[in-house]
């Protein structure tokens, strides 16, 4: 997903639109530029790669302004290339955009054939090609910049210099989040408060449609159809500690480490330690629920899928997860009865967001489990269950993902009490055994040592298996997509009892197999198809618990135990293993941890 930062400035600007950019890393990119108004022109610096690629262009040919805009690009049209990176410019018009504008082909064409000619292979540039030829016939900047806003179809979030306005910037968002910031004597636009928060923690969240011009010492916004709205300022403690890496490597690991502390404030959101009674805000009445319909993308989706193995358990309450970009063209079958959950650390992933749209244009109650409060998808649903554990930099989701999946249970055990299925005791206990979930975490996270020289190992292999049983197997997923999202090793995640009806013919003594199996219900299973594995030379990771490990077969390569725990919050203790082990074996191999190729922390486009 590309990164967007605009400032109408008093002072210098280059290397505050630098210093913001670096704030965007996280969400992935290939290339980045910026430009500014220098004495009534506008003038570009873009680069191919990371940032500090930008910064050398600036350092050999300084661009000094006092507005201007920034951008990293994830490219979706055009290759990653320094002719492809935003700014793009035609004309007067210089602009960055984020987004897919699914009509840009017929656009291009015509502004072609009325002689225009084209430098790069974006359909940004199609857009600033717009606005230029708005700007032709007369139009103020603002009205020529709207007038262009209703030609486009698909999603766009814009910031645009005009040459001779240094005074001025535009914004405008549609499927793609954007930001006001306010300062003093100068404005931002941001395509989050991450951006902006080098600047200011004073955000105005635009609205699908809005858009905004910003001068140094005030903005005007607008709705879809024209009309002066004023938003809502809110102040967003998005405070430097919780962006700063501290002393790790990376913010991955930052995040994995992070995750007893997020665990432990998004449960206590959820549950009264004084009366161990657990629930969720909103006013749904999960005893008239028929059905919870969980869309989601990545390990997102995941999360959904453990929390389909425990509401079900606990509260007997039918709960279809689904991948929202199969959901969403499927045509499924809903009735209005049913609730439909969105799970997403962004709320903003494209595909997650049409689900949801798709189940309320049905008539279905809406909430969304997220970590960004005040995104598109927080904003568009009956209830939001929000996740506590601080932003999450780096593109593989970890602390975010075992929050969701705290989130999944407190929910699980609020709906089990309120459908009778439990009664106030066994809530008061499951309640408890949450509470000690964030002390188990951070005892599993306390195997790094050991995981970090199976990584070694792990590291060489050309394939590697996931195996689990029950909510393992959600695992076993998640275990395999955070492998190959960060160290590109493929990896596939399956049911343990689907290993005879084909992928045992992968094993081999050159693949590693891990297994997850705690002690529980599963666990005699689960050992089983380690000695089938095993019979055939299979290499297996046996990862387990203290009660496990006692009834462990022999001939495991490798034994991980975790601490021992209550079924309901072992994928919460058994996450951070496998989440070390992606991690560790990614660094051995050198990979660029935080920003994986090809990858974005947040997808808003299809
Ligand atoms: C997981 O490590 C990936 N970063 C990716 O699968 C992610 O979970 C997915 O894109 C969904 O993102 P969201 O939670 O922000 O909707």
């Amino acid at each position: 997903m590309c990164g967007i930062i605009g400032i109408v400035g008093n002072k210098p600007v280059a290397e505050r639109l630098i210093e913001s950019l670096k704030r965007l890393e996280y969400r992935g990119y290939d290339s980045a530029g910026i430009a500014g108004v220098v004495g009534g022109k506008v003038e570009r610096r873009r680069a191919k790669g990371k940032i500090k690629a930008l910064e050398a262009v600036v350092a050999e040919d300084p661009l000094v302004a006092q507005t201007g805009i920034g951008h990293t690009r994830w490219a979706t049209h055009g290759a990653p290339n320094v002719q492809n990176a935003h700014p793009h410019t035609a004309g007067r018009v210089t602009l960055v955009h984020n987004g897919i504008i699914e009509n840009f082909a017929e656009l291009k064409a015509e502004l072609a054939a009325a002689g225009r000619t084209f430098s790069s292979d974006t359909d940004t540039e199609v857009i600033a090609h717009l606005i230029d030829a708005e700007l032709a016939t007369g139009l103020a900047p603002l009205d020529a910049f709207k007038a262009t806003l209703d030609r486009l179809t698909g999603a766009y979030a814009l910031a645009v210099l005009i040459e001779g306005e240094a005074n001025l910037v535009l914004g405008a968002r549609r499927g793609s989040p954007l930001v006001v910031g306010e300062g003093q004597g100068e404005m931002f636009l941001g395509s989050d408060a991450l951006a902006v928060g080098p600047f200011t923690n004073r955000v105005v969240y635009l609205d699908e449609g809005d858009y905004v011009a910003l001068d140094h010492d005030s903005y005007r916004i607008f709705d879809a159809s024209g009309v002066a709205v004023t938003r809502p300022v809110r102040v967003v403690p998005t405070s430097a500690v919780m962006l700063e890496k501290g002393n790790y490597r990376h913010f991955m690991e930052k995040e994995i480490h992070d995750q007893p502390e997020g665990c432990q404030r998004t449960i206590s959101a959820y549950v009264d330690t004084l009366t161990s009674r657990a629930s969720v805000p909103g006013d749904i009445d999960f005893s008239k629920l028929d059905r919870i319909q969980i869309v989601a993308c990545g390990t997102s989706f995941i999360a959904g899928m453990v929390g389909k193995y425990l509401i079900e358990q606990l509260a007997d309450l039918p709960v279809d997860v689904e991948i929202a970009s199969e959901f969403r063209y499927r045509t499924p079958a809903l009735r209005s009865g049913s609730l439909v959950v969105a799970m997403s650390q962004s709320g903003e992933t494209a595909d997650t967001l049409a689900a949801l749209r798709y189940c309320k244009a049905k008539g279905m109650k809406s909430a969304v489990v997220v970590n960004a409060q005040e995104s598109t998808m927080a904003r568009e649903v009956d209830v939001v269950w929000p996740i506590h554990c601080g932003p999450e930099i780096g593109v593989a989701s970890t602390k975010a993902f075992t929050a969701q999946v705290s989130v999944m249970i407190a929910l699980a055990i609020a709906a089990a009490k309120a459908r009778g299925t439990i009664d106030a005791a066994e809530e008061q206990r499951l309640v408890k055994v949450l509470l000690e979930a964030p002390r188990l975490i951070a005892e599993a996270i306390g195997l790094e040592d050991a995981i970090k020289e199976i990584a070694a190992d792990v590291a060489k292999a050309r394939d590697v298996l996931y195996l689990g049983r029950g909510p393992m197997s959600a695992l076993a997923l998640e275990g395999a997509l955070k492998l190959k999202e960060i160290s590109y090793i493929h990896a596939e995640g399956y049911a343990a009892g689907e290993l005879k009806h084909g992928p045992i013919a992968l094993v081999d003594d050159q693949t590693p197999i891990v297994i997850l199996a705690p002690h529980d219900s599963y666990f005699e299973k689960s050992a089983s198809n380690m000695s089938e594995v095993m019979a055939r030379g299979g290499q297996v990771i046996f990862i387990t618990d203290t009660e496990g490990v006692k009834h462990a077969p022999a001939g495991a390569k490798v034994v991980v135990t975790a601490p021992a725990s209550d079924p309901l919050v072992s994928t919460l203790v058994m996450s951070a293993p496998i989440q070390l082990l992606a991690y560790h074996v990614a660094v051995v191999k050198g990979a660029d941890v935080d920003q994986p190729r090809n990858l974005a922390k947040s997808v808003t486009v299809e």
